[in-house]
Formats: C-alpha cells, sequence, structure tokens
C-alpha cells in the first residue's frame, strides 16, 4: 500500500491552471495534498478515451453508487459539480428571491457567494470565542422569510466540531418547513466518536439534507463531484433542477475506484490528521491558540498570521483580522509554515 506523498512532485507547489502560483506552497483552498491513487486515475483514464461520447442524459449510476455505499435508495441522493454545485442546486430550487440564509460567520465562502448569486438575504451568525457555530444564536435568527439554513460538521474555517446532542437539538428547534444543509464536506475527517448516523437524522428530519463532497478526503477537487441526500420527497424538489449531461463518466469511475480503496484512502486521511495534530501542538508552543480542528485544515488566528506566510511564500486564505486557514498533511508546507510563524509571537 503506498501512502507517501512522494509519488508526483511536491504536491502544494503544483500548478493552478497553466500559470505556476508565485507560492512556495499553496495551501489556501483546503485541498488534500496527496494526488490520486494509481488505482482511481486509471479508471478515470479508461473513461477519457471515450471522452467523445456524452455521459448519461441524467446521471443514474453515480447515484446508484453512492446510494449503495451509503444505504439509502438512489433517489435520495442528488449529484453534481462538487458539494458546491449540490449546494447551488438546493438553493435554486428550495428558495426563492429575497429569502433569509442563516449560516455561522465566517463559513465556506460559497455560501454567501451562491446566496447573492440567487438574490437571497443573508444572515451570517457570528461564531462563538471558541470558534463554533452558535447554533442557539441561529435558531433566534430564523424567522419567517428564512428559506435555508446551513449548518456545518467540521465547521471551516476553525475545523470546529458541533457536538451530536447539540446538533439534534438544533435540527428539533428549526421550523420543519425551513430545509437545512448539514455540510459534512470533511466528515471523513471525524474521529469515530464524532460520527452521527444521517439516516436516524433523515428519519427525524424531513427538512434536512446531508451535503458530502469527494473534494477533500478523496482527494478529487478537480473532478468536482459531489452528492446530498435527504428524504425522497425533498430530493425530488432537488433533483428538478438536475444538469441533463452534468456528471461525467469519468466521475462515476472515480467514485467506484475510491469506494474499491478505502482502506488506502482511509491511511492518507490518518496521515492528514497526524500531521496536522503535530503541526497544531508545535504552532501552540509558539503561542498560538489554534483551535483543535477535526478537519484536513487549521485555523491560525491573527493578527499578522496571513501577512507572515504571504511573506513566507505561502498562500493561505486570510481574514479580515490577519487570521488565516491552511491546508495541512504535507510535511515540507507544514514545516514551512512552523517557521513562518515560529518568530511572530
Ligand atoms: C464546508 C464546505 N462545504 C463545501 C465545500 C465545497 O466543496 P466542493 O469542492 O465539493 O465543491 C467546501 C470547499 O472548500 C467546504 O469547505
Amino acid at each position: 500500500m503506498s501512502i507517501g506523498l512522494a509519488d508526483n512532485t511536491r504536491p502544494s507547489q503544483r500548478r493552478r491552471g497553466t500559470e505556476r502560483t508565485e507560492h512556495r506552497f499553496d495551501l489556501s483552498l483546503s485541498e488534500n495534498p496527496f494526488p490520486p491513487l494509481p488505482s482511481v486515475l486509471r479508471a478515470v483514464n479508461e473513461t477519457l478515451a471515450q471522452a467523445n461520447r456524452y455521459p448519461e442524459f441524467l446521471p443514474r449510476r453515480l447515484p446508484r453508487l453512492i446510494a449503495g455505499h451509503l444505504g439509502v435508495e438512489p433517489d435520495q441522493v442528488i449529484v453534481g459539480a462538487g458539494a458546491t454545485g449540490v449546494a447551488m442546486q438546493i438553493i435554486q430550487s428550495l428558495t426563492g428571491r429575497g429569502d433569509e440564509v442563516v449560516f455561522g460567520a465566517p463559513t465556506f465562502d460559497g455560501y454567501p457567494i451562491m446566496a447573492g448569486m440567487a438574490e437571497l438575504e443573508t444572515v451570517p451568525v457570528p461564531l462563538d470565542k471558541a470558534g463554533n457555530q452558535d447554533v442557539w444564536a441561529m435558531v433566534r435568527a430564523i424567522n419567517k422569510r428564512t428559506g435555508l439554513v446551513v449548518v456545518c460538521r467540521p465547521h471551516n474555517p476553525t475545523g470546529t466540531v458541533l457536538g451530536a446532542a447539540e446538533l439534534k437539538a438544533f435540527l428539533c428547534a428549526v421550523p420543519a418547513r425551513v430545509p437545512v444543509i448539514l455540510d459534512e464536506a470533511y466528515v471523513e475527517f471525524l474521529g469515530a466518536a464524532d460520527h452521527i448516523d444521517p439516516l436516524a437524522l433523515l428519519a427525524r428530519h424531513p427538512n434536512l439534507l446531508v451535503l458530502r463532497s469527494f473534494s477533500k478526503a478523496y482527494g478529487l477537487a478537480g473532478l468536482r463531484i459531489g452528492y446530498a441526500f435527504g428524504r425522497r420527497e425533498l430530493a425530488a424538489r432537488v433533483r428538478k433542477l438536475q444538469l441533463p449531461f452534468g456528471v461525467p463518466a469519468a466521475a462515476v469511475a472515480a467514485v467506484a475506484a475510491s469506494y474499491a480503496a478505502q482502506p488506502e484512502l482511509a491511511a492518507r486521511t490518518l496521515r492528514i490528521t497526524t500531521e496536522r495534530e503535530t503541526l497544531r501542538n508545535a504552532l501552540r508552543r509558539c503561542g498560538i491558540a489554534v483551535p483543535r480542528s477535526h478537519a484536513n485544515f487549521l485555523y491560525l488566528p491573527g493578527p499578522g498570521v496571513a501577512t507572515a506566510l504571504r511573506r513566507a511564500g505561502i498562500a493561505a486564505k486570510a481574514y479580515p483580522d490577519g487570521s488565516a486557514r491552511i491546508a495541512v498533511g504535507d510535511p515540507a508546507a507544514d514545516t514551512a509554515v512552523l517557521q513562518a510563524l515560529e518568530s511572530l509571537r
């Protein structure tokens, strides 16, 4: 089993599009540092030989594959261009212009951007001091204009995880007429003790859609594969906006090959989370109050952090107060981060 980063060139130094970034390391997008597994690459390559052919008109094979993996029915699954594409489809199918969307802030940039595209009013609810979503403030922000609520587990950018009991209480407190996206883009990085059975949640909450991604733990961000699953009735409303020919055959092959390679992917995930803990401990020893992360990134509270990283040639996601979020898992990049920040405090 190969879990080394090394088979390719240094992972965080690769090209974006055709231009090499000016940074030594690009940690700005919470990507997986590992290149695709050879078995996944082979499966994708085989489909490319048929790229003169259209894929399925409406996706059937991918929802069937994912549903089998999850233990739900295929008509409960909606697939699309990354979790982003599916979230946009949810917004377009379940909300109307002028509706309010409630989320913890800051959050994944996609939410405010997509809300703007759909002409929704955003209702950002500040995270608490420890970087957790303040779910009770989010409940208080819900009113009759609320068209959607988004809760992330783990949360981006802080990596914090909402407790199981708190999530359950929160879902019970959201009126059943308001759709809820439970964004689990990083769910595979959670420790076993933090796992929640999504099927038990769906049994109680007909307004719930669980959103997931192949971009993060599966390391396929460039292929754009995401999905949501929920109760059949709600999924059917979202599926009405399914883009014809929108899911390439390569996506189906990549997912099938990834499911067949779970032990290798789990080993990579473990490598990433182990690196994450090592780096977090080292940064905390330097006096940076990094919250415990349950994802493949760390949130480094500022001020001055984002600037110090940039000066060291490290691209990070920067926040207005000088804080930064960095993807973790590449030992060379993690060492560079530590060197860049050691002298800051
Ligand atoms: C919380 C969260 N949700 C969704 C996404 C979108 O992922 P995808 O690449 O599947 O569109 C991201 C990407 O960073 C994310 O952080």
